[in-house]
């Protein structure tokens, strides 16, 4: 016995059998709009428990590097393995994603692919398909939508629900940090645990880094993406758990830098696609963790980049211009925003730096131009953004208790004295609150909220001031109040005098979801000198404490702590010195 929605789809087979070229090169006619995509199921051989099927899949819409086809069973069929597509069903829900060998789908040609099943009872065709968050087999009513998976939501359907709307109509909640336990990460709470004196802080919460492809499934016998989820799920016990997710992996990421550069070449924006979101998405999308609150962190310091190093200034790096260039970086985060901010229990922050990296005015607003820019295309929508992520991975303090923006010297104002530059924030907490407002400005949802990472910039011990600094000059007074102990604020790597910042808290204050351990204390930022490994990672001199800096940290010394391991490795020296500048102060 064999079903099909061919003789449904009769005249659209037509097209999909490419026997009717007239039909598929004018979809748009007036009144007869094409599908944007079309589907052809067929149940081939069915036994009494177990079926093969084939499915067709034509797309009428702009061209295609990679799909994804969905539809949902109305009875209980499973799929148990299937070829020339990668399958996961999750619930009555399937997903099928394109082999790195069938995901170029041009515009009116079909690919097939096939699976074999169980069932019970009846084994119904199912009755709609997306293709990319668009509805197959339906007229699009005169649209003549050709943009297919290019639009945002153009189907009406898309992955929100509608599309267009300002609410959220995901159900979830404003703050996901309020009224929940955040996951401890048993590895780093292990490593943590093993320091002297490590016990004080070894129960905090920090994020999982999903660095590269094979961090999904665990790297060395470590857990994967899996094992943390199901571990969340024993913590959250009956209450809310948020887990904290660093999505990070970009073709050619790391463009300004060379320490945590990753596996993925500049052009491997499929692969990106294919072998990294998908497989994380569906991880994510499996029900058995829909009660848990996903917080991803978008991918750390790629979109500051293109604004700030990808041209025309003396900071330009050849490879951020490469990744401004190819458009890699904005279609990945598009992507990521879109298949991850599709599971309504994931809240995606996009990182947005630091405000000693874009609290100038001629850098935050084209920032947020950039971030509104890639959030709304290529299938991204405002609805997939949370918010965002200020301070990852780096030392910038929440807040400059002694001294303030505003702050004059003899009638100067400090933002002329050397450490402030010019730059219209002195700490992370104003930036956060103002790039908030400018970003809701520009067309975000106004619930969005903004994330601090406060894992490493406490700046207590003996080297943090205890007052204002001397009335003599704009240089004397920042430089004797500031809790910042760098040699320049562009320092990134391993900073000396260091300190575990806040303790993570949920809602510290307007417009703040919470403070969190993004960046793991204790993990190196990247190697003091050059180390082979298999893991991408470069020498960068901004990690050599010899090193006597670039134009990005205005020429100083690197300010970094001698024998660091590799970037994400346990640094023990690091960790003490964090412990020991901690501030608040640890017990
Ligand atoms: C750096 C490393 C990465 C690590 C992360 C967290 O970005 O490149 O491998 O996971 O830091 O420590």
């Amino acid at each position: 016995m064999s079903r099909s929605r061919t003789a449904m789809l009769a005249a659209l087979t037509l097209v999909a059998g490419g026997t009717s070229m007239a039909l598929t090169a004018a979809p748009a006619s007036a009144g007869a709009a094409a599908p944007a995509c079309t589907v052809d199921y067929k149940v081939q051989n069915q036994w009494n428990t177990g079926f093969t099927a084939a499915v067709t899949v034509t797309n009428n819409g702009a061209a295609k590097s990679g799909w994804t086809l969905k539809w949902t069973y109305a009875g209980d069929q499973k799929v148990t393995s299937g070829w020339n597509a990668r399958i996961t069903q999750s619930g009555a829900a399937v997903t099928a994603t394109n082999e790195s060998y069938n995901g170029s789908l041009a515009t009116g040609a079909s690919t097939s692919f096939g699976f074999q099943g169980t069932y019970s009872g009846t084994n119904a065709v199912p009755a709609a398909f997306t293709l990319d968050g668009v509805t197959c087999n339906v007229d699009t009513g005169g649209g003549g939508d050709n943009g297919g998976g290019g639009g945002d939501n153009g189907g009406g359907g898309g992955d929100n629900g509608g599309g267009g709307g300002t609410t959220d109509p995901s159900g979830r909640v404003d703050n996901p940090y309020v009224g929940a336990k955040v996951y401890v990460n048993p590895e780093w709470s292990k490593l943590a645990a093993a320091e002297p004196g490590g016990t004080r802080v070894s129960n905090q919460p920090t994020a999982v880094w999903l660095d590269r492809i094979a961090a999904i499934q665990g790297v060395n016998g470590g857990m994967g993406l899996r094992a943390h989820l199901d571990e969340a799920l024993k913590q959250k016990g009956s209450g809310d758990l948020v887990v904290q997710l660093v999505i990070y992996d970009l073709p050619g990421r790391d463009c300004a830098a060379l320490a945590s550069n990753g596996e993925l070449g500049a052009n491997d924006l499929d692969k990106y696609k294919s072998d990294y979101i998908d497989p994380i998405a569906s991880i994510l999308s499996d029900s058995k963790y829909a009660g848990l609150r996903i917080a991803t962190v978008i991918e750390p310091d790629s979109l500051p980049n293109l604004v700030t190093n990808a041209g025309g200034t003396n900071t330009t790096t050849e490879a951020c211009t490469t990744m401004k260039a190819n458009g890699n970086y904005e279609k990945g985060v598009s992507y990521a925003l879109d298949k991850l901010g599709a599971i309504p229990n994931v809240y995606n922050y996009i990182d947005a730096a630091h405000h000693g990296w874009l609290g100038w005015d001629t850098n935050l607003g084209p920032s947020v131009q950039e971030f509104y820019k890639v959030a709304t295309t290529n299938g991204a929508s405002v609805n997939d953004v949370a918010g965002f992520v200020v301070n990852t991975a780096n030392y910038s303090p929440t807040k400059e208790p002694y001294f303030k923006v505003t702050d004059t010297v003899n009638g100067q104002t400090v933002r002329q004295s050397k450490w402030v530059d010019w730059n219209q924030y002195v700490d992370e907490q104003s930036y956060a609150q103002a790039l908030r407002d400018k970003a809701v400005a520009a067309g975000f949802n106004s619930g969005i909220g903004v994330l601090i990472d406060t894992s490493r910039n406490g700046w207590g011990g003996s080297a943090r001031p205890s007052g204002p600094g001397p009335q003599t000059s704009v240089d004397a007074y920042v430089d004797g109040s500031r809790i910042d102990r760098r040699v320049h604020v562009g320092n990134w790597c391993n900073q000396s005098g260091a300190g575990l910042g806040e303790r993570p808290t949920a809602a510290p204050a307007a417009g703040i979801d919470a403070y969190v351990w993004v960046k793991p204390p204790g993990e190196s930022d990247g190697s003091s000198s050059a180390v082979s490994n298999d893991e991408g990672k470069g020498f960068d001199r901004m990690c050599d404490p010899t090193y006597q800096g670039n134009a990005r940290n205005g020429n100083n010394p690197s300010g970094a702590l001698p024998n660091a391991p590799l970037a994400g490795h346990w640094f023990s020296a690091q960790f003490q010195q964090l412990m020991q500048n901690a501030y608040p102060p640890l017990p």
